[in-house]
Parts: C-alpha cells; structure tokens; sequence
C-alpha cells in the first residue's frame, strides 16, 4: 500500500490572499506529520504565489519525514534544490498562466534537457521523480533520462465525468504503472486525488506514494488538519 504525500501548498495560498504570516505552511507540515503524513510536498514556483523560499529552508529543517520538492526544471529551481537539498524533487511542467500544474512533462520531446538536469540532482545525491501522463512514450522517454521515480499525473482519471470515463482511464494509470515498473522506474501519482478516487488508484500494483493536496486542504478547512490526513490515510491504507 502506498505512503501518503501531503501537498500543504494551498496553506501557503491562503497566507499569501493576504501577504501576511498566517496560516503557516511549517506549522501545517508538523500538524500533518503528527496525523501520519509520510512526506510533504511543496511546490516552489517561479513567481512564487504561493510557496516561498523561507517555507522550503523551515522545512527543511523542521520535518521529520521526507521533503518532496516540485520544481520546473530550471536552472534557478537546480541552484535552490541543490542548497536545500530535498529528500527528493519531482520535475513538473510550468506556466505562469495556469491554474494548478496541468498535466505531465513532455519528457520525450525534452529528453536530453532533462536528462542532464536529472543527472545534475541526482548526482548531487538528490532522487528525481518525473511527473508525466502514463503513455508508453512519455515512459520511456522518463527511464531513458535515468530519473529514479515517475509520478503518474492523475488529473485526468480525476476529470473522468462519468463512470466509463472513469474505468477507461484507471485502465490507463494501472497499464501506465505495469509500463514503468518493467521498465525499472519507481512509481508515485498525483494530482486531483480526492476521498472519493483515490482508493483505486492506491491499490495499483507497485505504487509507493500518492501526492495529494487540494482536496486534504479543502476538507481540512470544514474538519481540521488532523482529521482530514487521518480520514486520507484509512482511505489509501485501510
Ligand atoms: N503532484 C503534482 C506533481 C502536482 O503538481 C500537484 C499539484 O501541485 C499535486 C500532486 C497535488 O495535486 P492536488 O492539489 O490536486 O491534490
């Protein structure tokens, strides 16, 4: 069964409505670490609207499970991830006009790009993940950069509006999973995990964590932090 991710993103949201100190995305993390959270995931993002420098160092030295950074692959997030130095970082696609990340890198079509990158971090001892769609090409193109972890983008399979949808694209996540396992990569997913998709997606073979954030923050905000990861928590590892 897989561990628990728990992206505190959307706390350092609410902090930034109002450019203030609160409510604190360090505290957060020790709450949902205390609730059984296996990792904290972040999102450093290049204009910053959320996460900030000062929330990635304070974690860094704060928690005691494991920091996952998400990152773009630039040269500016390489020289912050390499001081910081993260348990490991997942490579995400970013544009400064989307909402949220809105799907998997195109790693085939940037394969030596990021293959040095992944080489760069991993080098320095730093495990790199690759967020991408769950097509053969795209993991292929993942294993051929050498990166240790895909994290299969689960946006779409969330999207699914009904329930043949719904099947077809578990279909997708569970081949997506076999495919990457094959071919030696480590496997995570995320991205729009909710209480009521994610026990499927927990259940395929080989998955080792689910990143989840929205949907844990949103119910936190109606039954608290504690309640929300544990609630999570029973779900993917009952
Ligand atoms: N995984 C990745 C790579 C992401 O970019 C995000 C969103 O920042 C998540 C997981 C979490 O997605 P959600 O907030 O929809 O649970």
């Amino acid at each position: 069964m897989p561990t628990l991710g728990v992206n505190i993103d959307h706390i350092a949201t609410i902090r930034q409505a109002r450019r203030g100190v609160e409510p604190d995305p360090v505290a957060a993390a020790a709450i949902a670490e205390l609730a059984g959270a296996d990792g904290i995931t972040v999102h450093l993002r290049e204009d910053r609207r959320h996460i900030q420098e000062r929330d990635v160092r304070l974690l860094r030295q704060t928690i005691r499970t494991r920091l996952n950074l998400e990152m773009a692959a630039t040269p500016e997030m390489v020289a912050i991830a390499l001081d910081v130095k993260p348990d490991y970082i997942t490579l995400v696609p970013e544009r400064r006009e989307e909402i949220t990340t809105e799907g998997g890198l195109n790693v085939q079509a940037q394969c030596d790009r990021l293959g040095k990158f992944v080489n760069q971090l991993q080098g320095a001892g730093i495990p790199v993940s690759l967020f991408v769609d769950a097509e053969a090409e795209q993991l292929q193109a993942s294993a051929r950069t050498g990166a240790k972890f895909v994290e299969l983008h689960t946006g779409t399979y969330a999207n699914a509006k009904d329930e043949t949808e719904h099947k077809r694209e578990l279909e997708v996540l569970t081949k997506g999973g076999e495919l990457a396992i094959r071919l030696g990569l480590r496997l995570n997913s995320g991205h729009g995990l909710t209480y009521w998709n994610t026990k499927p997606v927990a259940q395929i073979s080989g998955m080792e964590e689910l990143n989840i954030g929205h949907s844990i923050i949103s119910r936190a905000v109606l039954v608290g932090l504690d309640r929300a990861i544990r609630e999570m928590k029973v779900l993917i590892n009952p």
